[in-house]
């Protein structure tokens, strides 16, 4: 949701900085700015509507010249997307420019109060508001631009990454965060910021993430120094980044997306690795053996997660209802915050975030944390926020995601969830030997069934060119599979705009079955587990009303072929890993279709990869 990218140091800043502004493009493109101070010491700022391409193209006759500057990349919040509310915005005298990610709550207080001191405004953003603010603070107290940014903050609600120039002190960048992300990269004679550590990895790998309410004063050869709102020095820890450049680029693949769908094999394996050991007896989430009381005297799990994260929990409280025996529920998070719930210290919350940022996520962490419970994350980013917020967690280390539908990281948070309902039964003597060691071999297997479910990739691209005249879609499952059709439906709606609704199979013939007719396509996910003669009937149901189905069935399946207008054949899995291995069929489907409508798979409209705003 918005990214920012900032450096200093000896290098020309702008070819950086558009670097820094591709790699984070997933978390916003609709306008795209970037401000520079020159070696005269003017301020230049260019932006313009359009992703970051749109940006380089506007600046092809410019003065992009400049050792230190500042960028951004838009989803916008206040304002809509058009030249003059993109970032960098500037003050009044044109010498200071801030970019910004978040949201500024009182900004229309604020904006009155300068608007009463005769201060004038361009754009509908609350950010703009932040750099007036600043050159009001620093010209009516005749204070430093670091003093004018803590007095400005100070008056802020809401939530922040700000990175701020002055071009009368090129020397300098100041940088802040308040439940906003924004790491500090620290190089040879060089220092950069990001939104992530992805368009900082390339220089350096050594970062520091600044915490909430935390100023960074960056300055060209010089330490990096951080203070708090109230001028007091913050602790600086230093992290060495585990990432690596070819991560973050397409390798090959015309898509992100097509590129996270065919790693999974690999990132599975990466999220199983070193937690099942004793030869394949045991698994050891340190997560959970920091914190055996707090599992072993649980009396409620309850499950917070946005978007394809909450489906994921879904798939969890299932699984640890059925391992441990502990009461689950599953919550939005976005709801979760404001339904006063009822949480007590002997709770379990475990929350669940690809990005680590997203802020309905956060503050239900938060609101858990105030009410006793212990915290859980499972979440990808290392180092992000609510891995940092959490009181324990496990990380799915499946890689950066960076197509916004997600899709290895949903597979790595049902595989860690798994896991991590094991351990917790494990613990609590809720599985049995026989039970855990089974369940374990089947874990093991999910690589390898990954790899041979791709192999359908070409037919789903064929079967796809049937559906792209479909204005809706039905996805139906059950049991565990329930969750893998919602998010099914979740992945056709966002990157091809085609209506989707995912229901378990047996509610369909309580209301959405009135929608069924020859030109409403059912995705019906249906392998051999023990509902398979149910979700049969269902598709008979579907048939008998002229509808056409889709079925993903195991290999072998005799009967549903006979009925079903296409069957896709997934390898044979148990039913409680089998979400893993359905939702690549599910992936490919909404991929296919996507590119045959023409969609921009990995850009889509109105979206972006880190919900950092409510
Ligand atoms: C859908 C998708 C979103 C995210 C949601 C939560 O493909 O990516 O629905 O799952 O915004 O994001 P995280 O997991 O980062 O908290």
């Amino acid at each position: 949701m918005c990214g920012i990218v900032g450096y200093i140091g000896r290098q020309e800043a702008y070819p950086i900085l558009i670097k820094g502004l591709h790699r984070l493009e997933y978390r916003g493109y609709d306008s795209a700015g970037v401000a520079l101070v020159n070696p005269d010491n003017v301020l230049n700022v260019y932006k313009t509507r359009g992703k970051v391409e749109d940006l380089e193209r506007f600046c092809d006759t410019k003065d992009v010249s400049g050792t230190v500057g500042i960028a951004h990349t838009r989803w916008a919040t206040h304002g809509e997307p058009n030249d003059i509310n993109a970032h960098p915005h500037f003050s009044t005298n044109g010498k200071i420019a801030i970019v910004h990610n978040g949201t500024i709550e009182n900004y229309n207080v604020l904006k009155q109060a300068l608007i009463e001191h005769d201060c004038e405004f361009r754009s509908e953003t609350d950010t703009e508001v932040v750099v007036k603010l600043i050159e009001y603070i620093q010209s009516t107290n005749d204070c430093s631009l670091v003093d004018a940014v803590r007095g400005a903050l100070k008056q802020v609600v809401g939530a922040y990454a700000i990175a701020v120039v002055d071009c009368e002190d090129p020397d300098m960048i100041i940088a802040a965060r308040k439940s906003s992300p924004l790491v500090v990269g620290i190089g040879d004679h060089e220092t950069f910021i990001g939104s992530d550590a992805s368009p900082i990895i390339d220089y350096t790998n050594q970062v520091v993430y600044l915490g909430d309410d935390e100023i960074a004063i960056i300055r060209r050869d010089a330490p990096l120094q951080v203070i708090n709102n109230d001028n007091i020095p913050a602790k600086i820890d230093v992290q060495t980044l585990e990432l690596s450049v070819s991560q973050l680029e397409k390798g090959g693949y015309p898509h992100f997306m097509l590129k996270e769908i065919f790693e999974q094999p690999n990132t599975i394996y990466d999220c199983i690795r070193g937690r099942i050991v004793n030869n394949d007896t045991e698994i050891k989430l340190s997560g959970v053996i920091d914190h055996p009381d707090r599992f072993i005297n649980a009396s409620r799990v309850v499950i917070v997660a946005c978007g394809t994260s909450w489906h994921a929990g879904l798939i969890g409280g299932r699984l640890i209802e059925n391992y441990t025996r502990i009461p689950a529920r599953v919550e939005y998070a976005s709801e979760f915050r404001y339904a006063n719930p009822v949480i007590t210290s002997s709770d379990v919350v475990i929350a669940i975030s690809q990005s680590g940022e997203t802020a309905d996520t956060l503050a239900a962490i938060k609101l858990a944390k105030e009410r006793g419970a212990f915290v859980y994350g499972v979440c990808n980013v290392v180092g992000s926020s609510i891995a940092r917020e959490t009181d324990s967690g496990t990380y799915i280390h499946v890689g950066p995601e960076i197509g916004v539908a997600s899709t290895k990281a949903f597979t790595g948070q049902v595989t860690v969830l798994t896991m991590l309902a094991l351990a917790i039964g494990q613990l609590r003597g809720t599985v049995n030997k026989s039970q855990l060691l089974e369940a374990i071999a089947n874990i093991k297997k999910l690589p390898e069934l990954i790899r041979e479910t791709l192999k359908l990739n070409d037919r789903i691209e064929k079967l796809s060119r049937t559906f792209t005249y479909a204005h809706n879609f039905l996805y139906l499952g059950r049991g565990y599979n329930y969750p893998s059709a919602l998010e099914g439906a979740l992945k056709l709606k966002e990157i091809s705009y085609i209506h989707a609704e995912g229901y378990p199979a047996a509610e369909m013939k309580h209301g959405p079955i009135a929608l069924i007719d020859k030109e409403l396509p059912t995705v019906v996910i249906a392998p051999n587990d023990d509902l398979h003669e149910k979700v049969i009937s269902n598709i008979q149901q579907v048939k008998a009303r002229g509808g056409s189905v889709i079925a993903i069935v195991t290999k072998g399946d005799t009967e549903i072929p006979k009925i079903a207008d296409y069957v896709l054949e997934i390898p044979p899995v148990a039913e409680s890993v089998s979400p893993v291995v359905v939702s690549v069929p599910l992936q490919l489907l909404a991929y296919h279709i996507a590119i045959m409508k023409g969609c921009d798979v990995d850009m889509p409209r109105n979206l972006a990869k880190s919900v950092t705003v409510e």
